[in-house]
């Protein structure tokens, strides 16, 4: 059943940013110079994977790198489907990006000159020690210790909160876009969002001349995931229903180590740490990661997740184990005290144990379809950061280039709406959203046990090794969930878990179709029964029909 839109309260804003990571509170910054903007929040701001991010930013920083090497390494790990142009526009920008954020009080770590030659080794960042991760050649990802993205929150947040021309709604969840008219009508364009306020429950219909979709990512889609509770792919699912494309979704990254403890909640041991040293052991302390790389522990994600996933299979064991007690407990405590204080927490001492670790959804490599700066398939939409596909990641994200991608394109995404707005422009009125003719529920258990469902049969049919008939087999549940989840939807007064779970079956759904669509083996998609490479491969676009 369709809901029908009538009467409530509605607003008007220039820019309409929907996400507080790293991708939206940059834009916002850089867009407060210029005008007023508006920044929408699901619960509290932190919320998103912004916060939780460990290893830190790619960067060339260092003389001794070079941005070739940057885009090479990038296109290396993107087996072969990385946009060329795309990366070097990102690498180009990435200097600019940490300066910026350091301007902004981004207390990234320094150098320990009396131990330590990981140095950028440039007159700006000379001061800064700099971590490897898999993928890069070089030392190049700055960081701050290992809990990155916390520091560049709470420095980002904090000159959000006082710049007069940033207004923050925290608590508030988009539900839909509204569009002027058909996509591909003329003249038809995004003028603004549904938005559902949590603490009251009240629908409001918010007014914009531009609209930035800054959502965030897709893992919760999996029973496994490192991310937070919120990643349940609401951009991705919003532009979707509004018309636009979508590419690579088949591309869902796992992290290769996630804490394994029943009450560690999928926590992350950052790739920084086997970038310092840290060494994959089997349960029998035997080192496994150079039979299948020459790089070793040090390999892309998608080459050390799935030998994990291999070599717990062929052992039918729960974990492997991450070692780096061959480092000083000085050493461990300056580079990763957030993991150590976690691990401790669960009765491990990185010191002297071996943490067991096993892979966990992580990263969507694939999202809602942009140009260099952001714009999405309908006029006045703009997409950025993790629910946007750029071409930057190809088949599979070098680590560190993620937070790279928020801040480039927010940036460029902040220019071209400078350029394009005309804030002498009367804003349109959209239609009022109408629940008249809803009810409230009885029978909450449908979401949660349909959300438990969806993600188990992601992990179980669509994970790091995938077949035709575990896909199908996806896609045949998935359908029979939608419809459910349709009919749920139509008559039940709306509550975030609800949206979310809307969301995360539509997204499911799209990533099974693109898994099903693409017959060979390529960076994060392995089948059993497509092996090998094609010749000409490309990007899986999917268009929502009219
Ligand atoms: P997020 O930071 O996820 O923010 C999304 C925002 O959108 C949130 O505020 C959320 O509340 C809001 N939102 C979502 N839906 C709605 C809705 N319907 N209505 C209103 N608001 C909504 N990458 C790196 O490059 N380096 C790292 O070291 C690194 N470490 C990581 C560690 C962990 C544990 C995780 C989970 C990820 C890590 N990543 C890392 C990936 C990187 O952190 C993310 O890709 C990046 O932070 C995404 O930023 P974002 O702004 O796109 O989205
Ligand atoms: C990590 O610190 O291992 C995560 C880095 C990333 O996802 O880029």
């Amino acid at each position: 059943m369709k809901k029908t839109y009538s009467s409530s309260a509605y607003s008007n804003h220039d820019v309409l940013v929907i996400g507080g990571g790293a991708a939206g509170l940059s834009l916002a910054l850089k867009i407060a110079e210029f005008t007023k903007v508006t920044i929408l929040s699901k619960s509290s701001l932190h919320q998103g994977s912004t916060y939780y991010a460990q290893g830190g930013i790619a960067a060339v920083l260092d003389t001794q790198d070079s941005e070739l090497s940057h885009i090479e390494d990038t296109l290396l790990a993107g087996g072969g489907l990385c946009h060329k142009d795309i990366v070097e526009y990102a690498v180009s920008r990435g200097p600019e990006c940490i300066e910026w954020l350091m301007q902004q009080g981004v207390a990234f770590s320094q150098l320990d000159k009396a131990n330590d030659s990981s140095s950028a080794d440039s007159d700006k960042f000379s001061n800064f020690h700099l971590t490897q991760e898999g993928g890069h050649s070089h030392r190049r990802v700055i960081h701050a210790a290992d809990a990155t993205g916390k520091a560049i929150f709470r420095s980002l947040s904090e000159k959000i909160l006082s710049n007069p021309n940033i207004t923050v709604h925290t608590n508030t969840v988009a539900i839909d876009l509204i569009s002027s008219g058909k996509l591909g009508d003329k003249n038809s364009r995004c003028i603004g969002a549904y938005i559902l306020d949590e603490s009251t429950g009240a629908i409001s219909t918010y007014n914009a001349r531009f609209i930035v979709l800054a959502t965030g990512g897709a893992s919760k889609a999996y029973l496994y995931t490192s991310n937070p509770d919120g990643a349940s792919g609401d951009g991705i699912a919003m532009a979707w229903r509004a018309g636009c494309r979508v590419a690579n979704l088949e591309f869902n990254q796992f992290h290769p180590t996630c804490l394994y403890h029943p009450h560690a909640k999928s926590f992350l041991i950052t790739e920084a740490l086997r970038g310092e040293g840290g060494i994959l052991r089997l349960p029998n302390g035997q080192r496994f990661m150079p039979a299948y790389d020459e790089r070793a522990e040090l390999a892309p994600r998608d080459i050390v997740a799935r030998a994990i996933d291999s070599e717990m299979k062929r052992l039918g064991c729960d974990c492997v184990y991450l070692d780096i007690t061959h480092k000083s407990p000085e050493f461990i405590r300056e580079h990763f005290p957030s993991i150590q204080k976690k691990c401790l927490k669960y009765g491990i001492d990185i010191c002297t144990e071996q943490i067991p670790v096993v892979p966990a959804a992580h990263y969507s490599c694939g999202g809602i379809m942009v140009d260099k700066n952001g714009r999405t398939d309908m006029p006045n939409l703009y997409a950025i950061g993790e629910t946007s596909f750029t071409g930057l990641h190809g088949a599979n994200r070098m680590a560190s280039n993620s937070l790279l991608e928020c801040f480039v394109f927010a940036f460029s995404a902040a220019e071209n709406i400078k350029q394009k707005l005309d804030s002498t422009e009367l804003f349109p009125e959209p239609p009022f959203w109408d629940e008249s003719r809803v009810t409230d529920s009885d029978e909450d258990v449908v979401i949660s046990h349909n959300w438990d469902e969806i993600r188990r049969l992601m992990w179980d049919y669509v994970g790091i090794v995938r077949t035709d008939k575990r896909l199908q087999r996806a896609a045949n549940r998935i359908e029979l969930l939608r419809n459910e989840i349709h009919e749920y939807y139509g008559n039940y007064k709306i509550n975030t878990n609800l949206l979310e779970l809307r969301n995360l079956a539509l997204v499911a759904d799209l990533i099974i179709r693109s898994a099903i669509d693409r017959k060979e083996s390529r960076g994060l998609h392995y089948t059993l029964d497509y092996p090998e490479q094609l010749k000409n491969s490309t990007d899986t676009i999917l268009k929502p029909e009219n």
